[in-house]
């Protein structure tokens, strides 16, 4: 997701000018149309999306015009005491997705239980926050934990598109991106951001691999150590505090998280290999039937595909689709000339004996672990009751 620029994204931002504290709204409203904040919300600095996520009426009542200046005052940043955390906030919010990655949670198929949890433990406290105080103030650190390609990503981003709140995408490799040796300073800044911007949600992708990164030589593995304490510190902050601020990690390795951390990751929630209802509905979207071609075998695809992934079953599909495509290809090899793009012969259908090609080509690749998790689910896990 980081890797993927994004107009929605904040870093357009920094390339603009701020509005002085002075300038009036009802003048820079009047430039932009009779209704004033009609432009594009991913054309919008942060301040005019304050003002527009108000709505219009905003702006046809006068009386409310002090509210909305004080919204628009809102400061993107909290006040930092040192230039170069300004500067680490300011890359730090190039991980912050505005807008929605675009997940549902149908596209999810199967992991009931898990999306069961999430929505409990993140969705329901953001939307309905009055619910959830004192003894039910919700969880503060959630973990998903479970094979590669089993969709806790996806999961993630469904929570950032169901929630319309600030959401930080911090993976491995934009810490080590970020890294200026002094670590410690960026979780600080990380956390002081989101705080600033609640409710939000820290997403720490792999975060394994954030908090066991070892560089070269002694000072890293010390700077290393030092961003890990001071994740404990921030995170043990967040549980004393009613601020809407959730820390959501992911991991397929749940087992080298120290205890000190898996403590204040409350809420662990297990993302396991799709059961055979759910493989059948990534494989009846991959592969969707066409009118009059021959029907797929569905049955078999479940069946053979007994502890494969998601993103294993992906490959399944993308194999048995490239069938078609080699036969043609073959055709075309044979000619002498490059024939014109309107001339070139349609794709045929997948035919039943492309799957069992397929299904011989791939194999599973997160099997083998699989009673791990089931036995770190049992011993750490969150259940459904
Ligand atoms: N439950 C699912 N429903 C639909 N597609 C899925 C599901 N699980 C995995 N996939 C497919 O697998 C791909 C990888 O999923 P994702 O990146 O969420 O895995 P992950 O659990 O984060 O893996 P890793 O632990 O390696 O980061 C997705 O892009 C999607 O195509
Ligand atoms: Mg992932």
């Amino acid at each position: 997701m980081s890797e993927e620029p994004s107009e929605t994204r904040w870093s357009f931002l920094f390339g603009r000018k701020r509005l002085p504290e002075s300038q009036d709204p009802q003048a820079e409203s009047a430039s932009n149309g009779p209704n004033g904040y009609v432009k594009n919300p991913s054309d919008m600095a942060i301040y005019e999306q304050f003002g527009s996520q108000g709505g219009s009426s905003n702006h046809s009542n006068g009386s409310s015009n002090g509210r909305f200046n004080e919204r628009l005052r809102k400061p993107i940043f909290p006040t930092f005491e040192s230039a170069d955390m300004m500067n680490l906030a300011e890359s730090l919010s190039r991980d912050i997705i505005r807008g929605s990655p675009d997940i549902s949670w149908e596209s999810i198929k199967g992991l009931e239980s898990a999306k069961r949890l999430l929505k409990e433990a993140v969705v329901m406290p953001i939307k309905y926050p009055k619910y959830f105080t004192g003894l039910l103030s919700p969880w503060k650190g959630i973990l998903l934990f479970g094979p590669p390609g089993t969709g806790k990503t996806m999961l993630a981003k469904a929570v950032a598109t169901e929630c319309n709140t600030t959401f930080f995408n911090i993976s491995a490799s934009s810490v080590v991106s970020k890294w200026r040796g002094d670590s410690e300073k960026l979780i600080k800044v990380l956390f002081e951001l989101a705080r600033h911007n609640a409710p939000s949600t820290i997403f720490l992708d792999e975060i394994d691999a954030i908090i066991s990164h070892r560089g070269e030589g002694r000072s890293e593995h010390e700077a290393s150590r030092r961003l890990k304490t001071e994740l404990l510190i921030q995170m043990d902050g967040l549980m004393q505090t009613n601020e809407l601020v959730f820390v959501l990690a992911a991991t397929n390795l749940p087992w080298e998280l120290d205890a000190a951390m898996l403590r204040r990751l409350e809420k662990r929630i297990l993302v396991p290999l799709p059961e055979a209802e759910a493989r059948r509905a990534m494989f009846e979207e991959l592969l969707p039937v066409v009118p009059g071609e021959e029907a797929l075998p569905y049955e078999l695809l479940v069946e053979r595909t007994e502890g494969f992934s998601g993103s294993d079953i992906r490959l399944v599909c993308k194999e048995a689709a490239m069938q078609p495509l080699r036969r043609l290809m073959t055709v075309l090899e044979d000619r002498e000339e490059i024939m014109p793009e309107e001339e070139l012969p349609k794709v045929g259908a997948i035919k039943p004996e492309d799957i069992t090609t397929a299904l011989r080509n791939t194999r599973p690749s997160a099997h083998l672990h699989a009673h791990r998790y089931d036995k770190f689910n049992d011993d750490y896990g969150s259940h459904v009751l």
